[in-house]
């Protein structure tokens, strides 16, 4: 009898034992999640590359996060991404030449220090460590921003725009001192510097959705992703990045109701195979194309090519110099 797709890869991880290691993040659909080694957040799966011996690496995520990965790795690891295509609008939105010209351009007489989100290409991160700066994700992003600011004069913070508003709301930033790049950005001295770059899955997320949610579960508390534009930070109970959702409904009591504002696969996941004794609600249905483009086929057609398979390359200067970005990070939020 011909065996599923499902049996094929439980076959060949079987096989290849301890020489592959398969993550996961939590956007993922359940099919992937099945297989997977290990699932995190894009702090969590950064953390855990280091902790790891297999020679074979397979990153079920986005494009940047096989970068990451593939960054941390050791030198005899191979990193492989099941669909390379699988991109990220945020890391398109930040190209590295404009990002160097605009640092060129800010640090003529001040000294600005970048923080980048982990969601940006190896080239960014490389850029922002020979600026002085590091990377950040949704869960530290408060406590980069802390340390920035404390580098030198400003902060240019890319390319999540939402996630620097919020961040800087929540540590208290004078938004008189925050510049959105489309304003005459070189004509005035700030403290922060927004990215224009905004995440489309989020951006689905609007008030309305609020509104309605609110009127139909008046008892539930409503979580949201700091992607989220900043008014629905704003009119939500909590915020946080993948994990720290989990955590949250983890923590509450059973039968309890939240509305939970992020990507669709991790809240059907929880409300279906996690938590069923909870009451969840997603704020809406917004769904990562990126995340979507792999699937169990996509995954056995790499296990099964393997050997022919190209791993994710970065040359050795901008590797160097993206991996002391993402060391700074893990450094300053191991403290
Ligand atoms: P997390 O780091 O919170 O998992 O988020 C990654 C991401 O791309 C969210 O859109
Ligand atoms: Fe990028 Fe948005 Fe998809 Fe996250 S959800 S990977 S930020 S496009």
């Amino acid at each position: 009898m011909e065996r599923s797709v499902s049996e094929k890869i439980q076959k060949i991880k079987q096989k290849m034992g301890d020489s592959l290691t398969i993550l996961a993040h939590h956007y993922q659909r359940d099919e992937i999640v099945q297989h997977a080694d290990f699932v995190g957040d894009s702090l969590e799966l950064a953390r855990k590359i280091s902790s790891l011996n297999a020679r074979y690496i397979i990153m079920c995520g986005v494009y940047f996060m096989a970068e990451s990965s593939a960054i941390l790795a050791k030198e005899d690891q191979k990193v492989f991404i099941p669909v390379a295509e699988a991109g990220c609008t945020l890391a398109d939105l930040a190209p590295g030449e404009m990002v160097e010209i605009v640092l060129q351009r800010l640090n003529q007489e001040r000294k600005i220090i970048p923080i980048a989100y982990v969601n940006t290409s190896a080239k960014v991160k490389a850029i922002c460590a020979k600026f002085g700066g590091s990377v950040c994700t949704s869960a530290n992003s408060t406590t980069m921003l802390k340390w920035a600011i404390t580098q030198g004069d400003g902060v240019l913070f890319l390319p999540d725009k939402n996630l620097g508003i919020n961040t800087a709301r929540s540590i208290g930033i004078d938004e008189q001192k925050v510049c959105d790049m489309s304003d005459k950005i070189f004509e005035q001295d700030y403290v922060l510097y927004l990215w224009p770059g905004l995440c489309d899955v989020h951006l689905g997320f609007r008030t309305e959705h609020i509104i309605n949610m609110r009127k139909s579960h008046p008892k539930a508390k409503i979580i949201v992703h700091p992607e989220c534009p900043p008014e629905i930070v704003e009119v939500s109970d909590e915020w946080g990045s993948t994990s720290k959702i989990i955590n949250y409904i983890d923590q509450i009591d059973t039968g309890s109701e939240v509305i939970v504002g992020t990507e669709i696969n991790l809240v059907n996941r929880l409300k279906n195979i996690h938590y069923p004794d909870k009451i969840i609600y997603p704020l809406s249905n917004s769904k990562c194309k990126y995340m979507e483009m792999i699937g169990e086929k996509q995954l056995l057609t790499l296990l099964e090519n393997l050997e022919k398979q190209d791993p994710v390359y970065i040359d050795p200067e901008t590797k160097k110099l993206a991996k002391l970005a993402i060391n700074r990070m893990l450094d300053i939020c191991a403290k």
